[in-house]
């Protein structure tokens, strides 16, 4: 029998209307279109507005579209596996809440934390149950609403991130089609350039990491970039050799969308043109863990049976990592 293959069948988005420009930046911080533009190639992003609202409202509607397209019902679900850096709560998982705001009855689930590279790591973990034939319906979700954890003091942050959320279900697939090969890496040293200060077990809120600011985003952005464009584009590189991929056979590239100069470096040194990369950063910003489902839901239409797709991602942790898959429909 055909070795199981774990292919996306369906895949859901959703990004807030609410939309923040460069130019109502220049309003709040000392920055400028130009700035931007030229440093991040983001020209706007999403901010999700609402008392109440958190990470998984916005993965249910991603997720609810998926049921839509696929007529599927919630309890045919097993398994909901969420990536974000910004949970609902500590405990329990955005994934329960999830899966109970959707009436997945049927399905358990975890969060993954790794920050941009978490959808990576998830959509691999996920094949996993779909490959040893224990489970027909996952669904991965990969998203954040960034503007949480952001100061809308400090240029240096808040200019690159916003808030959305994209799923994909994956099903056995018997045809070689689905994901193929990861290659996944961390360093923790790197953590030291990239967290949040405060809230974790280490230094748990108080009034005064509350006055510090110590539970936004804290980026050390020049040493981030550097790693970045390096391990990305490497990465990116070996998957491709590892599976005798030439830059002819790649048809598409869905790089983690941080910064455009960093897209860039991977697609050239995959030996990529501009059109087969799939690049949204320029609207949405930087979502983490939401950057790469959101660029398939919006290519999903132009994808086609057999493409060689490989997504790449680098983020806080250190973590890094890509995918090679065989688009199934
Ligand atoms: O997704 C997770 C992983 N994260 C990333 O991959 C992000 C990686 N890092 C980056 O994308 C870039 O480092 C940034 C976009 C964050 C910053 O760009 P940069 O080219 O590295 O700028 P920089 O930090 O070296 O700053 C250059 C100058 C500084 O001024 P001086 O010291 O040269 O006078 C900054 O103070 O630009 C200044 N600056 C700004 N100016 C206008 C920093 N932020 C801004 C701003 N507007 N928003």
């Amino acid at each position: 029998m055909a070795k199981i293959l774990a292919s996306i069948t369906c895949v859901g988005g959703y990004v807030p209307e609410d939309k923040l420009t460069n130019l109502d930046l220049e309003k709040l911080v000392d920055t400028n279109d130009e700035w931007i533009t030229s440093r991040t190639g983001i020209k706007e992003r999403r901010i999700l507005k609402g008392e109440g609202l958190g990470t998984s409202d916005m993965a249910v509607k991603a997720v609810q579209q998926i049921f839509d397209k696929k007529g599927i019902d919630p309890l045919e679900i097993e398994l909901l596996i969420c990536a974000t850096t910004t949970p609902d709560f500590t405990f329990p998982a955005t994934a329960n809440v999830i899966t109970d705001k959707l009436g997945m009855k049927n399905a358990w689930g975890y969060d993954v934390s790794a920050a941009c590279s978490g959808f990576l790591y998830a959509l691999t973990t996920a094949a996993q149950f779909i490959e040893t034939g224990k489970y027909k319906k996952v669904i991965v979700v990969g998203g954040d609403k960034m503007s949480s954890i952001l100061n809308f003091e400090d240029r240096a942050t808040c200019i690159i991130f916003g808030d959305g959320c994209g799923a994909v279900l994956l099903e056995p697939n018997h045809e070689g089609l689905g994901l193929i090969d990861s290659i996944l890496k961390s360093d923790g040293a790197g953590r030291a350039f990239l967290h949040q200060k405060a809230g974790g077990s280490v230094k748990p809120a108080t009034v005064e990491t509350v006055l510090n600011r110590e539970h936004y985003v804290y980026q050390e952005g020049q040493t981030v970039f550097k790693f970045a464009v390096k391990n990305m584009a490497e990465v990116a590189y070996d998957i491709m050799q590892r599976n005798g991929l030439s830059e002819e056979d790649v048809t598409w590239l869905v790089p983690h969308q941080a910064n455009k100069r960093i897209i860039d470096a991977t697609r050239e040194r995959m030996g990529l043109p501009e059109e087969k990369v799939m690049v949204n950063i320029q609207r949405y910003g930087n979502t983490t863990n939401g950057t790469l489902p959101l660029c398939l839901w919006e290519w999903e239409s132009q994808l086609k049976k057999g493409d060689n797709i490989i997504l790449a991602a680098f983020g806080g942790g250190f973590t890094w990592g890509a995918t090679y898959l065989k688009w199934a429909y």
